[in-house]
This record gives C-alpha cells, sequence and structure tokens, in this order.
C-alpha cells in the first residue's frame, strides 16, 4: 500500500471498505454537525487599485491576523486557467499505473517531480487519503522538462501568477507591520515555490478517514485553488472574531483562490500573523482536486521574528533558525496541529 498507485490504485482495485491502515484514531474523524461554514466574504483584489485600497488592505491584515485564512476574487489568474489545472490534475492521477509510478521518489529523474501518497507515510501510524505530486520550481527550463506534460505549462503559469499576488499580499502585510524589509529579503522570504496537485479519490468510508489530517502549512504564504466539492475546515483560535476554537469550512467559490498564512510568516511576524491548523475531509461520492502554490524561504535564510518587532513586543515569541532546518523537522514529522511552531 505504501507504494505502487496510492490511494488511487487501490479504489481502481475495486474495495468496498478502507484497510486498517487509514481508519483514523476517533478524535481524528471529522464530523460535518461539528464544523460550519466561514462566513467571511471574498476579498476583492481588484480594489486594491482604487477608491477602496485601504478598506481592502484593512481587510486582508484583519484576515491574517485572526483566521489565518480569506478568499479572493478579481485576482490576476483567469478563470480559464483555473479550470485548466483542474482539468489537468484530473487527468494525470487518472493515468495509467506506469505512467505515474516513473515520478516515485526512489526512480524520479529529478526531486523536483515527485508522485506521493498521504504525508509522511514512513512516520505515519495511519495514512491520509491522498495522493499528491510535488513540482518544485527552480527555472523554467527545469520545469518544463521534469514536470508532467499533462500539467506543467498551467502549472508553471499558474505558478507564476500566483507569485504575484503572494508578493503583492506579502508587502501590504509586512509593511502593516511597520518593519523595513528590503527587496531582496523580500525575495527571499518566499523564494522557494512549488505546486502541488492533490487528488482525493471517492473514499467507501469517509467518515473513517481523512484527506488530510490537522497541520498547518510550514511555509509563508499558500494559494490554494480547491474545486467545488468542498471539505476543507480550518480551526479557529479560541475567542477570537471568527469563534472559539471551531472547525469552519472554507466554502468553495468558483474562481476565488484561499489564501493562507503558513509557519514562516507566523514566526516572522512574532504570532501577529497566524498559520492556522487547517485539515480536509475525505469525499464520498466524487474525487476532489486542489492545487496549492507553496511558497516558503529559501532554505539557506535564518528565520526569527523581525528585530523591531521584537523590541517593540519586548519578547521573541519564536528562535531564529536555518530555514533548512524548519524545513527538515516538518518534513521528518507526521502532520499534528501546529506542533512543528514549537520547534521554533
Ligand atoms: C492541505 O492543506 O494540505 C490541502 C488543502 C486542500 O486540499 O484543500
Ligand atoms: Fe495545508
Amino acid at each position: 500500500v505504501k507504494d505502487g498507485n496510492g490511494v488511487k490504485g487501490l479504489v481502481d482495485s475495486g474495495l468496498s471498505q478502507v484497510p486498517k491502515l487509514y481508519i483514523q484514531p476517533l478524535n481524528e474523524r471529522i464530523n460535518k454537525v461539528d464544523s460550519k461554514p466561514c462566513d467571511m466574504p471574498p476579498i476583492d483584489l481588484s480594489k486594491l487599485n482604487g477608491p477602496e485600497h485601504e478598506k481592502v488592505v484593512d481587510e486582508i491584515v484583519r484576515a491574517a491576523e485572526t483566521l489565518g485564512f480569506f478568499q479572493v476574487v478579481n485576482h490576476c489568474v483567469p478563470l480559464e486557467l483555473l479550470e485548466s489545472l483542474k482539468d489537468s490534475a484530473h487527468t494525470f492521477f487518472n493515468l495509467p499505473p506506469k505512467e505515474k509510478v516513473v515520478y516515485r521518489k526512489s526512480v524520479s529523474p529529478s526531486l523536483k517531480m515527485r508522485y506521493e501518497t498521504s504525508f509522511a507515510p514512513e512516520t505515519e501510524n495511519v495514512l491520509e487519503w491522498k495522493d499528491y505530486i510535488n513540482m518544485v520550481y527552480s527555472n523554467d527550463d527545469d520545469a518544463l522538462q521534469y514536470w508532467p506534460s499533462q500539467c506543467k505549462e498551467v502549472a508553471l503559469e499558474y505558478l507564476k501568477l500566483s507569485s504575484k499576488i503572494v508578493r503583492e499580499m506579502l508587502e501590504i502585510l509586512i509593511g502593516k507591520l511597520g518593519v523595513e524589509v528590503d527587496e531582496s529579503k523580500i525575495e527571499d522570504i518566499f523564494g522557494l515555490k512549488m505546486v502541488n496537485m492533490n487528488y482525493y479519490p471517492a473514499c467507501p468510508n469517509p467518515e473513517l478517514t481523512v484527506g488530510v489530517g490537522r497541520h498547518s502549512d510550514m511555509g509563508t504564504l499558500t494559494v490554494l485553488l480547491q474545486d467545488g466539492i468542498g471539505g476543507l475546515y480550518v480551526k479557529t483560535e479560541e475567542d477570537n472574531a471568527h469563534g472559539n476554537g471551531e472547525w469552519l469550512q472554507i466554502l468553495p467559490i468558483h474562481g476565488a483562490l484561499v489564501i493562507n498564512v503558513g509557519d514562516a510568516l507566523q514566526i516572522l511576524s512574532n504570532g501577529k500573523y497566524k498559520s492556522s491548523e487547517h485539515r480536509v475531509m475525505t469525499p464520498s461520492t466524487q474525487s476532489r482536486v486542489s492545487v496549492p502554490l507553496f511558497t516558503l524561504p529559501i532554505p539557506t535564510l535564518r528565520i526569527g521574528p523581525f528585530p523591531e518587532l521584537v523590541k517593540k513586543d519586548g519578547f521573541a515569541f519564536y528562535r531564529e533558525l536555518l530555514w533548512q532546518d524548519y524545513m527538515d523537522h516538518f518534513f521528518g514529522n507526521p502532520h499534528e496541529g501546529k506542533k512543528n511552531l514549537d520547534f521554533a
């Protein structure tokens, strides 16, 4: 099960019940009844260029300080590209196994493209009901050489356009912290970029499994395209504007992108911006796809709270560390809520 053709392969082999290895302990299972939809309206990014600029800036900053998640519409990524991305994700995962297994980590011609299942199968007691591909960006030539032909062009275009959104959001968010960061440092803070395509096959026992377990994202900002099926849940902090330790569903909005704060930005902002715990429910009747762009600091960067903030707050909530060390820690452990932040 841990290799071969992932969860999709399992489903295609015609199973009527999920194997034990996928059955979550009671406390990790996701109950729809325990959650409600997030009622925050999507943020209209086109208004950043008009008279409502300040209002939109405030909405973005508020969202990053509270839920750590928000949706944006009227962004620079064309809707046709979003459709093509979802289509190409389905196309890839529906390929015959022999065309996918060539990208398994052990045999893939380059680690810039990997086809995987679950999150950290070597260390997990229970596996997540998800297959995915991970496409790491270094330059266009490598992307076009190593990423799969079914999705490389659209993934590259998405990476470039959604990186612009990340840059714009970071300028706003870092700007509002009142810290001076030079251009090249901003580039380094989100200099490592990767696009994943996640595939969650319809599951015969969705209530027993999870698509993705509770975790926070490791990086700076994530831009996520989800399809219309739904199932992404975010946990509110105790007693904040959005709830009291509750799970809110980020409802699919056609044409919108989800943006969320990752651990790196929580650390840099000395805890002002929230890298929220989130998880994904397994779909029951149709396979679900999602396409995140992850932006992370470059591995050689040292990451810690901005010194001006430490001075102002009188305390550093996180230590300074080499970003590579944080990544190694993150990938070496199964998902467990926001626990990785204790490492910082
Ligand atoms: C994730 O947060 O890992 C996946 C999000 C999604 O599929 O909606
Ligand atoms: Fe995530």
